[in-house]
């Protein structure tokens, strides 16, 4: 198993049948193994430095309804909201004074936002910070509204491909939403000249260590400028509501194996790393991780932006809050860092 470690590591491409061995074969030994070298060469590159963003979630309406998402459509318990223009605003003048140069407007499917509403916003922070990068979550769009957004003044864009196989995204999804749809989204992005982010839950029902394989064969080939996973954890309105979360082990695993395989990729400790344990997202740095993404919602909004269930509410908005953070990472030897963090990749 070290072997295929080592050929990582040499930049070495892994079969697909390789990559399925590795995952099956892990243990705490040969992770400690893969930590060891993620965090050489996540140094190597970022130093000790941890880029901050600042998670500004604008909306949880969604028209979507995927199996696993507490925001699905069919969820009738959720307490809806949208920000406006001005709360965006502020929520983003609020992590300016923090030190935040990245803000990310994250956001479900919602039909309120056409494409004027979007830019309109996109523009608005632009000219006021720009110095600073603006990220994009908001699903599966058009190329149009992705090249209007980005001549907005959008940089970024993060959009997890879930998982890469047809038939197990179809399992996660209902009909009218495709793997291959999600994929041509990631691909008219890059075309345009965003950023881009991509990812996948680990451990999401009927996942197999194929299913992984292929996931880490399709980012190679993407090779996109950031990658978010963590572990799947079911919500109680869901129909996935009584499925297993994913471990944190295999979560660690796998970024691991992400940092080795593409060094410079921005690499995010998750929220839901952090809600499966206490000290999930420390956990996370120290297996190559070197983002970490703190809320800036206003605080009576993040309590209704539950994608499943649990989620911590690690609230930035005030300098305390932002301290901690800071601690916390000092603990481990890192250090949180003021700069808008592109990616080297
Ligand atoms: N558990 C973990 N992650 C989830 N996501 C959505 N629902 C869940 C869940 N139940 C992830 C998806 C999505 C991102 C915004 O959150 O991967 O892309």
């Amino acid at each position: 198993m070290e072997d295929l470690i080592d050929k990582l590591e040499n930049q070495q491409k892994l079969s697909r049948n390789e990559w399925i061995r590795l995952i099956q074969g892990r243990n705490p030994q040969i992770s400690n193994y893969l930590f060891q070298k993620a965090r050489k060469i996540r140094k190597q590159h970022y130093g000790n430095d941890v880029y901050i963003r600042g998670l500004i979630e604008f909306t949880n309406y969604c028209r979507n309804d995927c199996y696993y998402c507490g925001l699905r459509r069919s969820n009738q318990n959720v307490k809806h909201y949208r920000l406006s223009k001005e709360t965006i605003l502020s929520c983003c003048e609020t992590g300016y004074q923090l030190g935040f140069r990245t803000f990310v407007l994250q956001g479900g499917e919602d039909r309120y936002f056409t494409d004027d509403i979007m830019a309109d916003i996109v523009s608005s922070i632009r000219i006021r910070y720009p110095d600073c990068a603006i990220t994009l979550s908001i699903g599966e769009c058009s190329h149009e509204r992705y090249r209007r957004l980005f001549e907005a003044g959008a940089n970024r864009f993060l959009l997890r491909h879930e998982t890469y196989n047809s038939s197990h995204y179809a399992k996660l999804h209902p009909p009218e939403l495709s793997a291959a749809h999600r994929q041509k989204c990631l691909w008219d992005l890059k075309e345009i000249g965003y950023q881009v982010g991509t990812g996948f839950m680990v451990g999401s029902p009927y996942q197999t260590p194929e299913n992984l394989a292929d996931d880490m064969i399709f980012l190679k080939k993407l090779n996109p400028q950031m990658v978010g996973i963590g572990p799947f954890i079911p919500h109680h309105d869901t129909p996935f509501k009584d499925e297993n979360a994913g471990t944190l082990e295999l979560t660690l695993f796998m970024l691991g194996l992400i940092r080795l395989m593409m060094p410079k990729v921005l690499l995010p400790a998750t929220t839901a790393l952090g809600t499966i344990a206490p000290d999930g997202r420390e956990q996370g740095i120290l297996a190559g991780a070197n983002v970490v993404m703190p809320n800036l919602s206003p605080g009576d909004v993040r309590n209704n932006y539950l994608i499943y269930d649990n989620k911590i509410n690690t609230g930035v908005e005030s300098a305390e809050g932002r301290k901690a953070l800071e601690k916390r990472m000092d603990a481990i030897g890192y250090r949180i860092v003021t700069a808008r963090g592109d990616s080297l990749n």
